[in-house]
């Protein structure tokens, strides 16, 4: 793994396939564990979400099915708007099922207080959330997550679906920027 200069912007090795491999199939069998006299709907979060999401599915044993809402919060930048938008519905029928909502990364929450409260009006049987990666010391709503990946410093991240400006999502590792640039 090497450093990738975006601009003037440096960006450094930070979380490695091998170590997000191991940590996505722990999670995974944990799910298939808690979930293995139901068929829960995996519900990812796009777009970030859909690599994560894909690795553990394929790594989930049992059966289970997909669907994905589509938010938009961060624009083209590297902090939040402030605001969600939705940009696509569910096409399931979730209520009396159990749901797992799949992000890639909880930053200040908004994003999953928007989801959890938007679900709700779904009428589920149950709903977890599974992040990648979460920044404990940025959260500002209050929400629970029930299954986190890694826990991360308040840094901007790219690579394993998470994007600067939609790209450098396809990296199969994770970087940071670097404080020096
Ligand atoms: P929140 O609503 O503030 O929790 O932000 C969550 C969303 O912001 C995530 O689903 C990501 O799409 C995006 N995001 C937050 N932090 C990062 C980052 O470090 N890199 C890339 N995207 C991020
Ligand atoms: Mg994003």
């Amino acid at each position: 793994m090497n450093e990738i200069m975006i601009g003037n912007e440096k960006f450094v090795p930070f979380i490695s396939e091998e170590a997000i491999e191991r940590r996505v199939k722990d999670l995974a069998k944990e799910l298939s564990e808690e979930y293995k006299d139901r068929v829960p709907v995996f519900i990812g979060i796009l777009n970030g979400s859909f690599i994560f999401l894909s690795d553990l599915i394929k790594n989930f044993q049992g059966d289970c099915e997909v669907d994905f809402f589509k938010l938009s919060s961060y624009g083209d930048e590297k902090i939040s708007s402030g605001s969600v938008r939705l940009l696509k519905e569910l096409n399931c029928e979730v209520n009396d099922r159990d749901l797992i909502i799949v992000e890639d990364i909880v930053d200040s929450g908004l994003s999953i207080k928007y989801m959890e409260e938007l679900i709700e009006g779904h009428h589920p049987r149950s709903m977890k959330v599974v992040t990648l990666l979460l920044k404990p010391n940025s959260l500002k709503y209050d929400v629970k997550i029930d299954y986190i990946g890694f826990e991360i410093p308040s840094k901007f991240v790219i690579g394993y679906g998470l994007d600067y400006a939609q790209k450098f999502r396809n990296l199969s590792s994770i970087y940071v920027l670097s404080e020096q640039g």
